[in-house]
C-alpha cells in the first residue's frame, strides 16, 4: 500500500512545509508546525476549487456593478446590532472569539431564539453540548416554546446536509474546533480541519445567502485557537470580554466588512441570560459616600461612547525595592508616567509603592488615561481627596506636555450628563463655548495640573 503523503501545516500562518522545522520558513514563528494527513479530495480537476470564498463573476468595470445595499436581519439585542453595524447579514460569516464560559452560546442562543420567534429559520449546530443540554440552557433562560431548530453535530457532511434539509436563513456552529470532515484524515480540532470545515462552510454562506456564525476557541494567550487564516477568511470578528468574576461583558469587533470595527456592546450576565446595557457609561464608577483619597474619574471613550471609569491608586511605604503594579492599565506607561510627576512636577515617589487600578475589570489602552492615572497616584500620596465633581483626561508626554485626546467635546458633554462639575483637560481639547453645568480647567503640563490641585480650595 503506498504510504499515505504527509506534510506540516503552521499553526500561526497556516504554511505548508514538507518537513518538519523548528521554525516556520513562512512566517518565523517557532515550534508552530503540526503534522497533517491530507487526502486530497477530489485530486485533479477540482484542485483550484477551495481557493476562492465568494462565487465568481464574469469581469466588469467597477462602476457598473451596482453597489446594492446590505440587507440586515436584527439580532434582537441593540448592543449586539451595534457591534454588528446593524444586524446579522445574509451570507456574512462572523466568527466569535472568547475564554470558556464568558458567554458565547448563551448569546447566541438568545439572538437565534428571538429570530425563529420572528419567523426566521434558525438553526444552532451544536458539538460540544448535548441536545438535552442546550434544552436545559434554553429552559434556564426562559425560552419556553423555543422554535430554534437544534442538531447535535460534529461531522461537516451531515451538517450541510442538515442545512440542506430546510432553507435556513441563520445558522450557529459552536464551535468551529469541534467540526470535522470525512474527506481529510487529520483529527477534528487540528489546523486542516479547523482551516478546510470554515473555507466550506463559508463557501456555503456565500452561495446559498446564509447568515453562519462560527463559535470560536481561545488559546491561553488571547488569540483565536486554530490558524490565524481563518480571521482572513470571515467577514466579521467579534471577542468577548471581561472579567468572569463581574458581570459585564463586552463584545468588540475587531473586523467588520459590514460596519465600524473598535464598537463594543456592553452585556450584563443575569439569572437570565446576557442583558444589553443601554447605557453604559456609568457602570465602572465605584460609589463612596464621601470622596477619598487616590480615586480619580476619567472619561475614556470605547468605540463610539464615552465611558466614565474610576482609576484608583494607592500610594504606600515600600520596602528598598518599591513595587509598581496595575490592574486594567499598563504597567510600563506607569513606571513612565512616574517619572514624568518626579521631574517635572517635583512629585518623588521613589521609595513608595504604587498600585493602580481601572475599576470593573476593564482595560484601558489609550493613552488619554495618562492625566486620571498622575491624578490619582498625587491624591494618594499627599492624602486628599480630588475636589468633589472631577474629571480628567489626557495624555501625559515625556517632556511633561499634556496632549489633547480624541473627541474631547465629547467626553466633556457625557460627564456633564452624569452630573460632573469640574474637568481638568489638555488646553488643545478645551472646548470654545461654554458646556453647560461643567466648569473647566485646561491645562499644557502636568505641574500646571498638580498645582492647580494644591490651590483647589476643595482638596
Ligand atoms: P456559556 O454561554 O456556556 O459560555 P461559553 O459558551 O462562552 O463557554 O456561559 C456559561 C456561563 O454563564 C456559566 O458560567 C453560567 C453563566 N450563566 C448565567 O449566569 N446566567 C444564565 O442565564 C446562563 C444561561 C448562564
Ligand atoms: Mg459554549
Amino acid at each position: 500500500m503506498a504510504k499515505e503523503k504527509t506534510h506540516y501545516v503552521c499553526s500561526e500562518c497556516a504554511g505548508i512545509s514538507p518537513k518538519w522545522l523548528g521554525k516556520c520558513p513562512h512566517c518565523e514563528a517557532w515550534n508552530t508546525l503540526v503534522e497533517t494527513w491530507e487526502s486530497p479530495a477530489g485530486a485533479g480537476k477540482n484542485r483550484y476549487q477551495a481557493s476562492a470564498l465568494a462565487p465568481s463573476t464574469p469581469l466588469s468595470v467597477l462602476s457598473d456593478i451596482k453597489a446594492s445595499e446590505l440587507e440586515r436581519i436584527p439580532t434582537g439585542q441593540d448592543e449586539l446590532d451595534r457591534v454588528l453595524g446593524g444586524g446579522w447579514v445574509p451570507g456574512g460569516v462572523v466568527l466569535i472569539g472568547g475564554d470558556p464560559g464568558i458567554g458565547k452560546s448563551t448569546l447566541l442562543l438568545q439572538a437565534l431564539d428571538h429570530l425563529a420567534r420572528n419567523g426566521t429559520n434558525a438553526l444552532y449546530v451544536t458539538g460540544e453540548e448535548s441536545g438535552p443540554q442546550v434544552a436545559l440552557r434554553a429552559k434556564r433562560l426562559g425560552l419556553l416554546g423555543s422554535p430554534v431548530q437544534v442538531m447535535a453535530e460534529t461531522q461537516l457532511e451531515r451538517m450541510v446536509a442538515g442545512l440542506d434539509s430546510s432553507p435556513h436563513r441563520v445558522a450557529v456552529i459552536d464551535s468551529i474546533q469541534t467540526v470535522y470532515s470525512e474527506m481529510l484524515s487529520s483529527a477534528p480540532g487540528s489546523v486542516s480541519q479547523v482551516r478546510e470545515c470554515a473555507a466550506h462552510l463559508t463557501r456555503l454562506a456565500k452561495a446559498r445567502g446564509i447568515t453562519i456564525i462560527l463559535v470560536g476557541h481561545v488559546t491561553k494567550e488571547g488569540a483565536l485557537a486554530g490558524p490565524r487564516v481563518l480571521e482572513h477568511m470571515v467577514d466579521t470578528v467579534l471577542y468577548f470580554e471581561g472579567d468572569t468574576h463581574s458581570s459585564f461583558r463586552l463584545v468588540r469587533a475587531i473586523k467588520n466588512r459590514f460596519g465600524a470595527i473598535n464598537e463594543i456592546g456592553v452585556f450584563a450576565m443575569t439569572e437570565k441570560g446576557l442583558k444589553g446595557v443601554s447605557n453604559p457609561s456609568a457602570i465602572f464608577l465605584s460609589q463612596h459616600p464621601e470622596p477619598v483619597a487616590g480615586s480619580c474619574v476619567l472619561v475614556t471613550l470605547e468605540g463610539s461612547r464615552p465611558l466614565l471609569v474610576e482609576i484608583q491608586a494607592l500610594v504606600d511605604s515600600g520596602g528598598p525595592n518599591p513595587r509598581r503594579l496595575s490592574v486594567g492599565l499598563e504597567r510600563d506607561r506607569l513606571a513612565m508616567l512616574l517619572a514624568v510627576l518626579h521631574r517635572h512636577a517635583g512629585v518623588s515617589c521613589m521609595d513608595q509603592d504604587v498600585f493602580v487600578n481601572a475599576v470593573g475589570g476593564v482595560r484601558i489602552s489609550e493613552p488619554a488615561a495618562d492625566l486620571a492615572v498622575l491624578l490619582a497616584i498625587h491624591s494618594s500620596l499627599r492624602g486628599k481627596p480630588l475636589p468633589q465633581g472631577l474629571i480628567a483626561f489626557g495624555e501625559v508626554g515625556l517632556a511633561g506636555e499634556v496632549r489633547p485626546a480624541p473627541r474631547g467635546q465629547e467626553r466633556l458633554r457625557e460627564a456633564a450628563k452624569l452630573g460632573f462639575t469640574h474637568a481638568l483637560i489638555p488646553k488643545a481639547n478645551a472646548p470654545k463655548g461654554k458646556i453647560e453645568g461643567i466648569e473647566i480647567m485646561a491645562v499644557d503640563r502636568v505641574e500646571e495640573a498638580m498645582s492647580w490641585v494644591r490651590n483647589h480650595p476643595g482638596s
